[in-house]
């Protein structure tokens, strides 16, 4: 049996398209698995989910999941920083104003006011948990970015922001008796009910192998899904799982056809690509062409500091003008002791590919940076399902609209991090994950299709993903997306893996499907979603979210 993916709005994806048809991805006999219980579940460690942990830890028992070591994650490579009203000359209005502007008529207003209210406090408090956020006379320090009218970026240890963050809510965690960490656990699946309720997860740890984990109330925080394309500035852990998981349980996920493309990405053969802050923007550094001709001016009167969608579509439309594989960041005019304590670890990164700042310029070009899109959300952090919330990359909570502003990201973690922790722990009856659970069984028919190399795969759809449902789209393309991973998944998704390598391809084959399918759906062009054949905002038919759910 399958199950077509539902739509609420616009017109239908290919109707050849084959969507995931398990509700489960392994065989599950709850009676034989080993089984843990906890009042609240959090899955992922960046910023979203430590927060969330700290905060429901105030009234319950938590549990930390995440599929590598706490360090791993897209909170701890962020360098730009933490956006907020932090200095007189700045206001909240400003914010709220940038905020919207770069979201191109999508946010949700009441949501993007609530967040940005929070943001000082919350971020105080992150400075008095031990975040050495980097100060001026005794206040942190701020700096600009794309899009934000004023500096209210702050920074810590200069752009090594997420890394000191992530340090200090790991001390902040490990201090707290009532958490517990499990790295190395790949959440496989959502468990739910009969009547459709979140009841805990299926996973694997990897010491222990299969665990059943049930949980009173459980919290998406899985991150970015980054991964699903070639070039991306993401870690190898951000693969869209939480995604794909929340999909197969009926979750409403909207707007999968927002993927934000980072402008700077250091662009050298065999070196990862590496994110370029765009605080460098922010304070002097301007592109050039392999001419060496400043072209931002001629695609907006914002120059370098214009949104990005704006200035990586300049990019790539130079560097086809100029039949070039990239541009370049010239950053020559800094003083390079300063550069070298402000960006410690770009400069250390083009020290060891010998570029010298005081006279080359730095090769760049966009990649895939931050999923929009995700589990759609309500101001209490709530998904449809009952006892599931989510929050971080995996929500799409109305901050962002169809594009976000630089820096508003760990922002959103933190903010929605505390509520989705307040929230799940207030409804949590004490000792609530130890009463009765059903029995689960499932099993999947045996397949006697070819072994699979799911490296391959993986990499074939990275590339795919990258041409077709890139930084400019149009129908054909993603229809041929469409029927392209359909043909992948008919071989796919009918084996059974026992390790997160395979678990992690079926997920990618699934949240790339629904990504091409919500890109083809959006018969317009906003934000950082551009269709070269609909290269217009269309209000009348597109002013609103696109919604994907499963038909249970
Ligand atoms: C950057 O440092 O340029 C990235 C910051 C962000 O994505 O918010």
């Amino acid at each position: 049996m399958t199950s077509q993916p539902e739509f609420k709005q616009g017109p239908k994806p290919q109707d050849s398209v084959l969507a995931e048809p398990r509700r489960y991805l392994v065989n599950i006999d709850s009676i034989s698995t080993h089984q843990l219980f906890t009042d609240c579940l959090v899955i992922g460690a960046g910023i979203a989910g430590f927060r969330a942990a700290i905060e429901a830890a105030e009234h319950c028992n938590v549990i930390i999941v995440c599929k590598d070591t706490v360090k791993n994650s897209n909170t701890a490579k962020a360098q730009g920083g933490i956006a907020s009203v932090l200095n007189k000359t700045d206001t909240f209005e400003s914010h709220i104003t940038d905020t919207l502007n770069t979201g191109c008529g999508i946010c949700d207003e009441g949501i993007v006011d609530s967040v940005i209210r929070q943001g000082p406090e919350l971020i105080e408090q992150l400075l008095d948990w031990g975040t050495e956020f980097d100060l001026i006379d005794g206040h942190i320090a701020t700096t600009l970015e794309g899009g934000h009218s004023c500096p209210r970026v702050a920074h810590a240890h200069g752009d090594e922001t997420g890394r000191i963050i992530t340090e200090a809510l790991i001390k902040k965690v490990g201090q707290n008796s009532n958490i517990r960490i499990l790295e190395n656990f790949y959440a496989i699946d959502l468990l739910t009910n009969d009547d459709n309720k979140c009841i805990g997860i299926v996973g694997h740890d990897n010491h222990r192998g299969p665990q059943i984990i049930w949980a009173a109330n459980t919290i998406l925080a899985t991150g970015g899904a980054g991964r699903l394309y070639r070039e991306t500035t993401n870690p190898e852990v951000a693969t869209g799982d939480g995604i794909a998981i929340a999909y197969r349980a009926g979750v409403v996920l909207q707007d999968l056809e927002f993927m934000q493309f980072h402008p700077t990405t250091l662009y050298i053969a065999g070196a990862t690509r590496a994110l370029i802050t765009e605080t460098l923007r922010g304070e002097g550094a301007v592109l050039l062409d392999n001419k060496g001709r400043r072209f931002m001016k001629e695609y907006h009167e914002a120059a370098e500091l214009a949104p990005r969608d704006i200035v990586s579509r300049a990019i790539l439309t130079q560097m086809r003008k100029t039949e070039s594989t990239h541009v370049y960041l010239d950053v020559r005019h800094f003083d390079k002791a300063y550069f070298a304590k402000r960006f410690p670890q770009i400069n250390e990164l083009l020290e060891s590919f010998d570029i010298d700042i005081g006279h080359d310029l730095i090769p760049v070009r966009p990649s895939a940076h931050y999923m929009i899109g995700g589990v759609k959300t309500d101001s209490l952090a709530k998904t449809n399902i009952e006892n599931l919330y989510a929050c971080g990359e995996i929500a799409s909570t109305g901050l962002h609209g169809a594009n976000r502003l630089g820096s508003n990201s760990l922002l959103e973690g933190l903010v929605f991090g505390k509520i989705a922790g307040k929230i799940a722990s207030q409804s949590t009856k004490a000792g609530a994950a130890h009463l009765k659970h059903p029995l689960i069984k499932y099993q999947i028919p045996h397949s006697d299709r070819t072994r699979l190399d799911a490296a391959d795969v993986r990499n074939s759809l990275r590339a795919l993903m990258w041409r077709n449902v890139g930084i400019t789209r149009k129908a054909q393309l993603l229809t041929e997306t469409q029927e392209i991973i359909s043909f992948w998944q008919r071989y796919v998704m009918d084996k059974i893996f026992d390790s997160p390598e395979g678990w992690e391809c079926q997920n990618m084959l699934t949240v790339c499907l629904l990504m091409a399918q919500s890109a083809y759906v959006r018969q317009e062009s906003r934000g950082v979603h551009f269709r070269r054949d609909f290269p217009h905002t269309d209000d009348e038919h597109f002013k609103k979210h696109i919604e994907i759910s499963r038909r249970l």
